[in-house]
């Protein structure tokens, strides 16, 4: 029963992760497999629906979204939805951010801020041409790098992702450190988790971040930040660069304890939890439900949501079916 949004544990859900399509132009190796299917479109939320579905939760006290993929920018109209939620900002909402791979950032950095987007995550695992290339399978670093500078000329804040790979990308850590400080970036460094079936052995390619962190600590002096974005990361001031640095530990440093987060795929299916199967579907609500019974579905959701993910990197199979690319994090 509305408004406000608390699970069974006393966690109150401020913060929805909106994937706005399950499709992406890249394959990177440790999120999606090589062949992907991908939903028909009829199966997809509409734009509207979207947005019905957006104020819905504002009126429970949902304060911040962050549109994701699949990669976002490749769904059509994209740009008009950025526009309606971006109207929302100070009127119910405070925040409307998003996650992105770059390749089509370029074009429409300019149009984010507009729409009032203050800052965006660009997912950048590698600054080796060659390297980017491997790791995503089918990206070029150039237009990446040039989507990330416009990006930043546009006024948008850009903090880069970066997935902590080992034997691919763990030699590169510092230098990317050292370069986002020089570029005015943040840098938040990811553990890879085990969902969906993908060619890589993500056992093979883990690199636990406290690992990282000492390895960081004999060339720079870290020290705990008081920046909170709400979102996972423990963030750090690093001595002498001007980037903070973010880890997210879901293997090596469990954060569910403080989760404020729901997410909803493209088809309406909104998860409690990125580590497992708990859900309610709200397509079909939205299209004839009626309000009533979407904010019901809701509370059936809050009254499941699990105490936390159990992703096991060691695990033969990956914790939960769904890759990543379905509900974007
Ligand atoms: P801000 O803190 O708002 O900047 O966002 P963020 O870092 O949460 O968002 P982003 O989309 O950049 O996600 C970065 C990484 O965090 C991705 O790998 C997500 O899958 C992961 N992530 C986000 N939320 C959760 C969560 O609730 N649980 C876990 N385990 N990982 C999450
Ligand atoms: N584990 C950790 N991070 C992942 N991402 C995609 N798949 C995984 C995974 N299996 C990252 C992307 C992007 C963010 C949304 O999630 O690199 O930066
Ligand atoms: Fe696409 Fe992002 Fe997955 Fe890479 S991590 S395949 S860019 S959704």
């Amino acid at each position: 029963s509305e408004p406000g949004m608390i699970d069974s544990f006393g966690r109150r859900i401020s913060y929805v992760r909106l994937s706005v399509t399950d499709r992406c132009d890249l394959r990177c190796r440790y999120c999606m497999a090589e062949r992907m299917t991908f939903l028909p479109r009829r199966d997809i939320l509409r734009l509207e629906e979207i947005v019905d579905l957006v104020s819905i939760f504002i009126a429970r006290g949902v304060k911040r979204v962050r549109l994701t993929g699949g990669e976002p920018l490749v769904r059509r109209g994209i740009m008009d939805l950025v526009r309606t939620l971006g109207s929302r900002i100070g009127h119910g909402l405070d925040e409307l951010t998003l996650t992105t791979n770059g390749t089509q950032l370029e074009k429409v950095a300019e149009g984010l801020r507009e729409a009032g987007i203050k800052r965006i995550n660009v997912s950048l695992d590698s600054r080796n041409p060659q390297r980017f290339a491997h790791i995503t399978r089918r990206g070029a670093l150039a237009p990446v790098l040039r989507g990330i500078a416009t990006a930043q000329a546009a006024g948008l804040h850009v903090k880069i992702n970066m997935v902590a790979l080992k034997g691919l990308n763990d030699d590169e850590i510092a230098d990317m450190l050292l370069w986002c400080g020089a570029q005015g970036h943040d840098l938040t460094l990811i553990e890879t988790m085990p969902l969906g079936a993908v060619e890589d052995d993500r056992t093979e390619h883990y690199l636990p971040l406290d690992e990282v962190k000492r390895q960081l600590e004999r060339s720079f002096s870290l020290r705990p930040s008081f920046q909170r974005t709400g979102g996972p990361a423990r963030y750090w001031d690093v001595e002498g660069v001007d980037a903070k640095l973010g880890l997210i530990t879901p293997l090596s440093q469990n954060f569910c304890a403080g989760c404020n987060r729901i997410r909803v795929a493209a088809t309406g299916t909104v998860y409690g939890c990125l580590g497992h199967d708990q859900k309610v579907e709200l397509r079909e609500l939205l299209r004839e439900g009626g309000r009533e019974r979407v904010n019901a579905a809701l509370d059936e959701l809050l009254a499941g949501k699990p105490a936390g993910h159990n992703f096991h990197i060691s695990a033969a199979a990956p914790a939960v079916g769904r890759h990543m690319s379905v509900t974007g994090g």
